[in-house]
């Protein structure tokens, strides 16, 4: 396996690998002052990886929009999905490419989970929801079943959405939020009850 940026999430990946007894192959970041991260190699050009037999890539990014970026710029690769042996994941659940599943976290049953999303640390995905590509669900936000987040939805730490609410693309909701109603694309919501704070420029 290849990680696409050395950050601090990709730490927390690299011990999911570890648990999942997978190779780490090295990592790829933009910046050429990182050489190194857990004492795993930083490497600055992709074909540094061409003799890598069946390689596959996560983009370990916790931005959706450059996650986004950066799997448009790998193009027609093999992507990788992980999942912590720690998480509660229904046999009814499906998971897209690029997907990490984070520690102590539980998908229910009947979620679907799009392509390179993010379910961090014990957070709860209740069941029926719809997780669209390049969502990030940060520590300990729990959807409530029903909900919808469409593409590219950050919901921060501590945040609870109630059941049936749809959060439109690019919406970022702030951490702790309590989200009672649908929330429109491209704003920013925040409080208990969570009220618009900010519209994106997009
Ligand atoms: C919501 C959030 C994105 C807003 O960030 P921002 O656009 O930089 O907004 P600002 O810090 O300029 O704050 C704007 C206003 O919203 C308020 N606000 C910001 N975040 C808030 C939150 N989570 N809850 C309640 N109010 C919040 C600020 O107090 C400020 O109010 P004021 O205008 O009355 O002073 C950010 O605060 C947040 O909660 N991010 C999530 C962090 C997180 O979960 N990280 C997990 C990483 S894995």
């Amino acid at each position: 396996m290849i990680l696409y940026g050395a950050s601090g999430h990709a730490k927390v990946i690299i011990d999911i690998l570890i648990d999942n007894k997978i190779n780490i192959d090295g990592l790829i970041d933009d910046n050429n002052q990182i050489e190194e991260l857990l004492d795993y190699p930083v490497y600055h050009c992709l074909t540094k990886f061409n003799s890598v037999k069946n390689k596959s890539y996560i983009v370990s990014i916790g931005n959706n929009r450059i996650r986004k970026e950066i799997v448009a710029k790998l193009g027609d690769v093999k992507f990788g999905t992980v999942v912590h042996s720690s998480v509660i994941l229904s046999p009814f659940v499906s998971l897209g490419v690029g997907v990490v599943v984070m520690h102590g976290s539980i998908i229910n049953s009947s979620s679907k989970i799009g392509n390179h999303v993010i379910i961090n640390s014990r957070a709860v995905v209740e069941h029926d929801c719809l997780v669209g590509d390049y969502v990030h669900i940060s520590p300990g936000a729990i959807l409530c079943g029903n909900v919808k987040l469409e593409e590219g939805v950050w919901v921060g730490a501590g945040a609870t959405i109630k059941q049936g609410v749809t959060i439109g693309k690019w919406s970022v909701i702030g951490a702790g939020a309590v989200v009672i109603s649908d929330v429109p694309s491209n704003v920013v919501v925040a409080g208990v009850p969570s009220k618009l704070i900010k519209v994106h420029d997009v």
